[in-house]
């Protein structure tokens, strides 16, 4: 697969990246197209030391370049510009691409962790994805509830569930097998797009859960 990363110079980037190498030509995106090429070359530079020997390989491009000529497009960027990114992006990316949206609209309020649509009465990420780039039926939202530290460090299993929403169920099996090869992640499937926010809501509850009883990089698993 050809999987580009838009804001792949981020922790969850990063992660994906290194793990994906293996198998697959990853493309690391940044606003910076210097920023975007030097962790790219090192980010492949440590998976090639890692695996010994890797299928794929990391390049890095400018965001919008990045998202001409893929399989699979990443929206690994903060909620605040999911807006005016994917309105950029739309206008290039291929018709048959698969987009994945990981994104959490999180803050940290006084009494911990927040979802900001439910305080600010405001869409949420998966929604403003959709009225954003066209054809709903390519777009599917996952990977909300992982860890990127756990995820950087190629040693972790990631010993947990990820939760997957998409109208259409091919592409969601798509994606499914992709994660799979996450050493120890397990995709669960929860529906349609219009369900997808319970899985952007998890998150700061996770992390919640994590600070008050203090357990390092909460994970979910549904028993
Ligand atoms: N961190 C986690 O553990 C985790 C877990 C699950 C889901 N997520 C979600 O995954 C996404 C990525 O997470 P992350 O921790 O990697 O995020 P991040 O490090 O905060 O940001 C990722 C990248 O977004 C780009 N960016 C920053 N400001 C931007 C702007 N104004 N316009 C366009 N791009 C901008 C930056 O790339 P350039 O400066 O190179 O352009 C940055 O490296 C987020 O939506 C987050 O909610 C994160």
């Amino acid at each position: 697969m050809r999987i580009s990363i838009i804001g792949g110079t981020g922790g969850m980037g990063e992660g994906l990246a290194l793990r994906w190498a293996l198998n697959h030509d990853i493309l690391i995106g940044s606003r910076d197209i210097e920023k975007a090429k030097n962790t790219a070359s090192e980010y492949e530079k440590r998976a090639r030391e890692y695996y010994k020997d890797i299928n794929g390989s990391i390049k890095g491009g400018d965001n919008i370049e990045i998202a001409k000529d893929c399989d699979l497009l990443i929206l690994s960027i903060p909620y605040e510009y999911a807006r005016d990114t994917c309105s950029r992006i739309s206008k290039v990316v291929r018709d048959d691409t698969i987009i994945l949206s990981p994104i959490v609209p999180m803050r940290k309020g006084k009494n911990g962790f927040e979802y900001i649509p439910m305080h600010d009465n405001v869409k949420s990420a998966t929604e403003i994805v959709i009225e954003n780039i066209s054809n709903r039926e390519r777009i599917v939202s996952t990977l909300h509830t992982i860890s990127e530290v756990k995820l950087r460090n190629l040693d972790a299993s990631l010993d947990c569930d990820v939760y997957i929403a998409g109208d259409n169920i091919n592409n969601v099996k798509k994606i499914s097998e992709l994660l799979q090869e996450i050493k120890g992640l397990r995709p669960l499937y929860i529906g349609d797009l219009t369900l997808a926010y319970q899985i952007e809501v998890l998150t700061p509850m996770l992390l919640n859960v994590g600070i008050k009883n203090k357990i390092k990089h909460p994970a979910l698993r549904i028993i």
